[in-house]
């Protein structure tokens, strides 16, 4: 029997082994897409976990999230709740938001057989689709627990022209219920932690065991639509030409250019660049881009609409296009409550585990639990910091401490 810390890793390994069932064939990787089939199939199978867990009122809210309850010595006392995501990215990994829902689970259970009843209840959850989706927006079931998913969200239309709300009535949710129904109002739970892989590179290249959470990164998602002129691909010449799916391409090298030159953290990344047509000999009279920008920089964050307006619309410009961009907000930067990093330090202490303060890139339910609870979260080592492939892979037995030196560094606050 494998054991981990002399404790037997056989549950934890049974539930991997149980979700990795459900996945999308049709992709590489562990693939469970929210709306996909295998992801349908697999919260069937989560909810019979969450009773063998031995958790009691199981059920799925009114927003698709998964919950159950281990009672406390006081009912009436707030809980502290637990947990995290089990969809996937398309060619995604088999850690990413599995680890904080089996993780929950085997807390539960371990509290459970230790005989010792908490204070306070602890509730676990899987929220309903985390990650970013074809309507561009991620956290549907944390966004909508916190009543911040807007009636103007379920309008919000997939490049395949699917309404959000479509989506979600097809999967057996109610979308009146998903921005109408009732939210733990702020102060309501005494706590939200959410255990994580890293999805970066920190704790793996310094061989620290645990992230302590400071702040999550905020994101900004834009589609550029670009208007060119249609003509034809052999007369044409260059000179004349307004290719608008040029200037979108350049304008994917702006915003590179744009995080590159950023004195802070800061990332962008272009997601697809479509001419909205099929035929060969037609040079590209409009084009559409999608992309996202995040930072943990208060300043940089602010100002990148102002930023980048001037510098996109001279793109399309070189190439006598029109540009018109659409921002969507995904989540602002949010900082984990400065108690909850000491408390997660001390912990990681006291089991002799080494930690270090890390801000995360990702995003995460967390965010939308802030206006709920005072949150914290917890990072795990990415082997080479990859995620959102097949490769992604956090070892089971913990790092030999290589130069995490920060054992004694405080956490950072806001
Ligand atoms: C989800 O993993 C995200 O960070 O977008
Ligand atoms: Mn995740
Ligand atoms: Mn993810
Ligand atoms: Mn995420």
């Amino acid at each position: 029997m494998e054991t981990l810390d002399g404790i037997s890793t056989g549950r934890i390994d049974r539930l991997f082994a149980g979700i990795e069932a459900f996945v999308d064939p049709a992709f590489d990787g562990w693939t469970r897409t929210v709306f996909s089939p295998s992801y349908r199939a697999e919260r069937s199978w989560m909810t019979e976990e969450f009773i063998l867990a031995g958790l009691e009122g199981v059920r799925v809210d009114d927003f698709g999230n998964i919950v159950g309850i281990l009672p406390g010595r006081y009912s009436d006392a707030k809980p502290i709740v637990i947990g995290s995501h089990t969809d996937t990215v398309e060619r995604g990994g088999r850690f990413d938001g599995i680890v904080g829902v089996l993780g929950a689970l085997e807390v539960a259970q371990r509290i459970k057989e230790s005989g010792s009843v908490l204070n306070r209840p602890l509730m676990v959850i899987d929220f309903f689709g985390e990650e970013a989706n074809p309507f561009g927006l991620t956290c549907l079931g944390s966004r909508a627990l916190a009543g911040s998913l807007t009636v103007t969200d379920l309008e919000r239309v997939s490049p395949e022209g699917k309404r959000l709300g479509d989506a979600m009535q097809s999967f057996g949710l109610d979308p009146s219920r998903a921005v109408s129904g009732k939210h733990p109002a702020q102060g309501s739970w005494h706590a939200y932690l959410e255990l994580h892989i890293e999805q970066s590179s920190t704790l793996d290249q310094t061989g620290c065991n645990i992230g302590v959470v400071s702040a999550i990164a905020g994101i900004k998602r834009l589609v550029g639509r670009y208007m060119g002129q249609y003509d034809h691909a052999g007369g044409a010449r260059m000179k004349t030409r307004k290719d608008a799916l040029l200037a979108a391409a350049s304008s994917a090298l702006a915003l590179h250019e744009f995080a590159c030159g950023s004195p802070e953290y800061a990332v962008a990344t272009t997601t697809h660049i479509d001419s909205l047509q099929l035929a060969q000999n037609v040079v590209p009279g409009r084009s559409e881009l999608r992309a996202e920008l995040r930072s943990t920089d208060s300043a940089w964050f602010g100002a990148i609409e102002k930023d980048l307006a001037l510098r996109l619309s001279m793109r399309a410009a070189e190439f006598g296009c029109e540009l018109d961009v659409e921002w969507f907000l995904d989540n602002e930067i949010t900082h984990t409550d400065a108690t909850l990093q000491e408390t997660i330090a001390a912990a990681s202490t006291s089991l002799g585990l080494t930690w270090t303060a890390v801000p995360s890139g990702a995003t995460h339910d967390s965010v939308h639990m802030t206006g709920i609870a005072p949150m914290g979260m917890i990072f795990i080592p990415s082997i080479d910091g990859r995620s959102h492939c097949p490769e992604e892979f956090t070892p089971k037995k913990r790092h030999t401490q290589r130069h995490c030196g920060t054992r004694k560094k405080r956490p950072s606050g806001r």
